[in-house]
């Protein structure tokens, strides 16, 4: 089974490789009368596309969507919504060094070594470029999302220390990683499938699914293993004013939390605190200084990478991981309408 589709109940197919002629994504799942517009579409591509601040590639596209089906006068019709953006601006001569030989860092061996051939132009469907798929569907999924008041917030953890960063080792060839931190509000308490589909495990997946991703933490994360459990441990208090306590079944008393060590999931289930974790991704690999790699007969070969590439992916993963993480929790509501009587 191909591994480009996501989702139970609210399902995301994405497809086409960098340098093809599209690439695209289908929803589906998702029900019929969300209002939804191209512009929402639109913008969220936007905020993929490369930026200033010197992190990003030179590779400037439009990422003009355009919806094929499942969207009628501003409104979802509960059937496939595929939206395609034609591919421009690819540079496909730019990669030809790579043709016969591996990329360190990035997919090119594995790929090969599992399929016995692979679109070398532009890193074909392990390019970064796949991800406007994701954010289509999590455009989707946030305005889905928006109807029960559930918001997405990333942002750079050292944003300026970034930038810095990246403009130092552009000059010499190299790149750098970081770390994206993201928040869910308005999460309903109890979203989350236990024991195999924990809210948790259901967004370290979807995170970890997106390139250049090698760690997720929520809430206090790695730090939770030095402390103890009175410091860990979030005090439980009476609720206040938050707005979902009305709908609590079983006369649950509404419940606060006094702080979040947490990440707002207990349980694999939420808690009604913001989600929030932390995304660790790594320097992009592909990068213009030398290095060893070997040629398709095995010999030994310097690779100096050429083509447009970014010195950090960080700032263009922000959408991304917003988009993942809507995808997810849209999939946990759908679901989570069958979880009692
Ligand atoms: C938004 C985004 C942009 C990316 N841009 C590049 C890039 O310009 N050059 C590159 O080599 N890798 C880039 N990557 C990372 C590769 O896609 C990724 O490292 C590769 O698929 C190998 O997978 P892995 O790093 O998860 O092992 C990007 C990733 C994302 C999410």
């Amino acid at each position: 089974m191909g591994g480009n589709s996501f989702g139970k109940l609210f399902t995301l197919t994405t497809f086409g490789e960098s340098h093809g002629p599209a690439i695209g994504a289908v929803v589906d799942g998702c029900p019929a009368g969300v209002p939804l517009t191209i512009e929402e579409i639109r913008s969220e591509l936007a905020r993929r596309r490369p930026g200033g601040g010197g992190t990003s590639t030179t590779r400037a596209e439009p990422d003009d969507p355009e919806i094929l089906s499942g969207v009628f006068e501003g409104k979802t019709l509960g059937t496939p919504l595929a939206v395609i953006i034609r591919n421009a601006g690819a540079h496909s001569s730019d990669y030809d060094a790579l043709k016969d030989c591996y990329r360190p860092g990035h997919a090119d061996w594995c790929w090969e070594a599992k399929y016995g051939l692979r679109d070398h132009r532009g890193g074909g469907r392990t390019s970064g470029r796949e991800t406007a798929g994701r954010v289509i569907g999590g455009a989707v999924a946030k305005a889905f999302l928006a109807l029960s008041r559930i918001s997405f917030h990333a942002w750079l953890q050292d944003a300026e220390d970034l930038v810095e960063k990246s403009a130092a080792v552009r000059v010499k060839g190299d790149s750098v990683g970081g770390v994206v931190v993201c928040r869910v509000e308005g999460l309903p308490p109890g979203l989350g499938e236990p024991v195999f589909g924990k809210l948790d495990a259901a967004i370290a997946g979807a995170m970890l699914s997106i390139g250049a991703v090698k760690g997720i933490e929520f809430g206090a994360g790695f730090a939770a293993a030095g402390m103890r459990g009175s410091e860990h441990n979030d005090a439980i208090l009476p609720a206040g004013d938050m707005w979902w306590r009305k709908d609590l079944p079983f006369g649950v008393p509404a419940a606060s939390f006094a702080d979040n060590h947490s990440g707002g999931v207990l349980g694999g289930l939420s808690n009604g605190m913001p989600l929030e974790f932390k995304v660790a991704f790594k320097p992009v690999p592909s990068i213009g200084r030398e290095q060893k790699t070997i040629d398709r007969s095995g010999n030994p070969v310097p690779l100096t990478v050429k083509g447009r590439h970014d010195v950090c992916v960080c700032p263009r993963a922000l959408v991304v991981v917003e988009a993942m993480a809507a995808i997810v929790i849209a999939d946990l509501m759908l679901q989570n309408r069958a979880a009692h009587v």
